[in-house]
């Protein structure tokens, strides 16, 4: 396994890969890494030939007041354990490498980011989609593995990936959970034994919700009540928000077009008034966050909804 600081390096270790033809795929992590990074690190080693994995606690993406200087680091450790999962290039570049002086530039996804955690943390996600589309210029994956956890930051790089024609293609795959159905994080470290325990109240929320959901309640108001209901029930809880929305656009689902086939609406082009096809979507994201302490998790479940 080789590990680079330097942009330089990278980029020439990365496009020897492909020089060869070797199908290159990218994880790009803030390290402390976990079962569910590993679990990334698995699917790239499956659909790839060189698998790099980037480690860089990305400081545009934290606001003022929160995590980044305390965010866990194990730099040691974390190249042991993707040294065991075979990687073979890790990117370890300073923030100084990553941002000199005078970086002026922003890479923004209009809208998208302004939802779920962009609304309680601004400017949060201009700093992921900057940092990412710097990490795909150095490293030029073929393919780029990110998890369903943060299912906001999966459609928001989704859209930049689309809408700047980056050639790659982004594979997103499913949550981890620990036994107990507490999703994997890096910031569950900073749980006490009580707070660990308070914090299953999200994954409860959601598993009530989905179960309702299959029992035939199809209104998302009603979906939300539920969830809301357990997590007022749990006092080390304190909810930022939960909602239900398309997990492209991540806009709500109103409840006319829950489950609804496509329908026919009225646009009009050019002056005529012609019939074009409002697709309601197939599957719902339910997304929560809450605090426990001062700790702010995230976890989602997706509906079926066709
Ligand atoms: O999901 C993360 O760990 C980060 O947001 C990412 C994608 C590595 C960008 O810093």
């Amino acid at each position: 396994m080789k590990i680079f600081k330097s942009i330089e390096e990278m980029r020439s270790a990365c496009r020897a890969a492909k020089r060869a033809d070797q199908r290159l795929g990218l994880v790009p992590t803030m390290g402390a890494l976990h079962e569910g990074h590993l679990s990334l690190v698995r699917a790239a080693r499956e659909q790839s030939k060189v698998v790099a994995v980037s480690i860089f606690v990305n400081p545009t993406q934290f606001g003022p007041n929160e995590d980044f200087s305390k965010y866990p680091r194990g730099f040691d450790r974390d190249c042991g354990l993707l040294e065991k999962e075979g990687v073979d290039l890790v990117f370890a570049p300073s923030v100084e490498e990553m941002y000199p002086d005078g970086t002026v530039t922003w890479v923004t996804v209009e809208g998208l980011s302004d939802k779920l955690c962009g609304r309680s943390r601004p400017g949060h996600f201009r700093g992921v989609t900057t940092v990412v589309a710097k990490l795909f210029n150095v490293v030029e994956p073929d393919l780029a593995f990110f998890g369903q956890k943060d299912a906001a930051q999966l459609a928001i790089i989704r859209r930049l990936v689309r809408d700047l024609n980056f050639p790659v293609k982004v594979v997103g795959c499913p949550i981890v959970r620990e036994p107990d159905g507490l999703a994997m994080s890096s910031r569950n470290a900073y749980l006490d034994p009580q707070q660990r325990r308070s914090a299953l109240a999200l994954h409860r929320a959601l598993l009530e919700i989905e179960e309702l959901f299959h029992r035939g309640e199809g209104n998302p108001q009603m979906l939300i009540c539920a969830g809301k209901r357990i997590i007022s029930q749990e006092s080390g809880v304190r909810l930022d928000y939960l909602e239900i929305v398309d997990p492209d656009n991540l806009e709500p689902i109103p409840q006319t077009t829950w489950g609804q086939p496509p329908k026919l609406a009225l646009s009009a082009v050019e002056g005529a008034v012609q019939p074009s096809v409002a697709r309601p979507p197939h599957n719902a994201l339910v997304a929560i966050a809450a605090f426990v302490g001062t700790t702010r998790l995230i976890d989602n479940v997706v509906l079926n909804l066709t």
